[in-house]
């Protein structure tokens, strides 16, 4: 793994315009690093701004009405909050490919699958137009896509939901890019297709030395796949740990999203549930945002503050104040 990361967020607060004058903030706030060629785990429940994020990284937050109103993010060296345009088009798509959170919903119903490679191939105007079908055909073997002659041909309709998924991901890796975010790309599978769509994704990256962002609420699959994992809760990155380290978490919100999965191999009897609910967008409380669900919290933790970003290893942290005292 090089020593320069690939992507920097650094405090990233993302605000969403709801009238001309009012702002709401539903990231606020994430940091954490990807290095060339690392797998990033993003987990966290529902509404805690990982598809918002995943958009940041792909310049496609304004489609949401949504902006990043405050904090760092370089690709490579570029800054991507000031990235326009112009340079978006050379960055989406050709350097880092996106497999969209609805991608289940399938490519273009109107296209081909084939129509829709091309396209995406096309992105390099500079491509060999001789060249294209082969090249998407190619990319339909890269995916294990069974007679990618016949698929060039046929519309999303006529494609089970795992060859869907991966022609989003033929797609998404078209220009080769060096990061691929893929936000719930499983989500809606069968476990058999999950597994392979997951063996696809370790395939490109050993392949390639692709980065990876896998957003996914399945922590135990997260586990297995990602070599470090990133714990969103409440519009905040609280937690990075490294994949190995999960039983030994630095935060108690990642200990109580691993206590609460799903065991299939060694059932547990009653299932674990984290107490209460995430606070919704508007309505966080001052200080720390899970001190409301925490068996950990102490009067400190509900002081107003933004959360520290305590170094807990090597490029790992958390923003518990009690990160060290877990286990006492
Ligand atoms: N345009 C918008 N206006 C107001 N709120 C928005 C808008 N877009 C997103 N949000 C809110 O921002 C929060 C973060 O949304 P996001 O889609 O990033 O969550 P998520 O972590 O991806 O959730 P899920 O796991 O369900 O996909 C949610 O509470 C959502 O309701
Ligand atoms: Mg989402």
């Amino acid at each position: 793994m090089s020593s320069q990361p690939l992507v920097v967020i650094d405090g990233i607060k993302i605000d969403v315009r709801l009238t001309r004058a009012k702002r709401l903030a539903i990231v606020d706030t994430a940091t954490f690093d990807i290095h060339l060629g690392e797998i990033i785990g993003l987990i966290g429940e529902s509404g805690s701004g990982k598809t918002m994020l995943c958009r940041s990284l792909v310049g496609t937050l304004h489609r949401r009405g949504a902006y990043i109103a405050a904090g760092q993010l370089t690709f490579d060296g570029i800054d991507l909050v000031a990235a326009k345009g112009n340079a978006w088009t050379e960055i989406r798509g050709k350097r880092i490919g996106y497999v969209p959170q609805s991608a289940l919903a399938g490519p273009n119903p109107v296209m081909t699958i084939g129509a829709q490679l091309v396209e995406a191939i096309m992105q390099d105007k500079s491509f060999p137009k001789d060249k294209v079908n082969e090249r998407a055909i190619e990319l339909l073997n890269i995916v294990q896509i069974r007679r990618p002659e016949v698929v060039m041909h046929q519309y999303q309709h006529e494609l089970s939901g795992g060859m869907k998924q991966r022609v989003m991901i033929a797609c998404a890796i078209a220009q080769r890019p060096q990061l691929i975010v893929a936000d719930e790309p499983t989500t809606g599978l069968d476990v058999t297709v999950q597994a392979e769509i997951m063996r696809l994704l370790l395939d490109i990256r050993s392949e390639f030395n692709t980065s990876i962002i896998l957003v996914s609420h399945d922590l135990p699959l997260v586990n297995q796949i990602c070599d470090n994992i990133v714990v969103m809760h409440a519009g905040s990155t609280v937690e990075r740990i490294a994949s190995k380290q999960i039983t030994d978490a630095k935060h108690p919100y990642t200990r109580a999203l691993y206590n609460s999965r799903i065991d299939l191999v060694e059932p547990k009897g009653q299932l674990t549930t984290i107490n209460g609910q995430a606070p919704t967008v508007g309505n966080w409380p001052a200080g720390c945002r899970f001190a409301d669900r925490c068996d950990f919290v102490q009067e400190a933790c509900r002081v107003p503050q933004t959360m520290p970003i305590l170094p807990t290893g090597p490029g790992q942290f958390s923003t518990c104040l009690r990160y060290n005292e877990l286990d006492k």
